[in-house]
């Protein structure tokens, strides 16, 4: 059994979703997972066998808590598995250009932070039309019309799969009965 810890930084509410999946399937594994909002300040990671870190991409750029809790426990999260959860909407657009920008973003970030996660994972997020003030739902619409996404702002659209997430939480948890993980993004 590990003891593994998923912080996450989210804006609106779906990532934290997200990482409580991703947390769920861990401890169906028989690990001690801990869960911790990134808003929170976070945890230090000292004591942990593996980290997960969930966070969404808002206008081109992730939550500030979560840059601040990567570089402080930078130690750490070099030395130990770890895997980078970055949710989006561009992934679902299939865009060599989004693709690139979304790459590009995952690179500052690693760049700002210092932190070479052991694996890098796109994660489709949500529109939460219904949740949004009226001015982020027009121009939410606004971005979704030009990509040729969902426009009906009387509901919200959750595109993760769920399945996929639990298997890369299944592929984590594996390799991390195997021993170290390789690098890659
Ligand atoms: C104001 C705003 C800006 C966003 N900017 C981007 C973006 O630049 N690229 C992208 O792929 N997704 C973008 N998204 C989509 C979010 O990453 C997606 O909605 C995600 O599910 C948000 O997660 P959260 O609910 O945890 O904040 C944006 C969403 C909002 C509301």
């Amino acid at each position: 059994m590990s003891r593994i810890l998923v912080l996450y930084g989210t804006t609106d509410g779906h990532t934290a979703k997200v990482a409580r999946a991703f947390r769920e399937q861990l401890a169906l594994g028989g690990h001690q997972v801990d869960l911790v909002d990134a808003a929170s300040g976070g945890p230090d990671a000292t004591g942990y066998d593996a980290v997960a870190v969930a966070a969404s991409v808002h206008a081109s750029g992730y939550q500030r808590e979560v840059i601040q809790w990567v570089s402080a426990n930078l130690g750490v999260l070099n030395r130990v598995p770890t895997i980078f959860l970055s949710v989006c909407l561009g992934v679902l657009q299939h865009d060599p250009k989004v693709d690139r920008d979304l790459q590009d973003l995952i690179a500052s970030f690693q760049r700002a932070t210092g932190w070479l996660p052991s694996q890098t994972r796109l994660i489709a997020g949500a529109l939460l039309y219904t949740q949004y003030s009226f001015v982020k739902r027009l121009m939410m619409r606004g971005i979704a019309r030009k990509a040729g996404g969902d426009t009906d702002t009387s509901r919200d659209y959750e595109y993760t799969d769920w399945d996929e997430l639990r298997q890369i939480a299944n592929t984590f948890a594996g390799q991390l009965n195997g021993g170290r993980l390789s690098q890659s993004a």
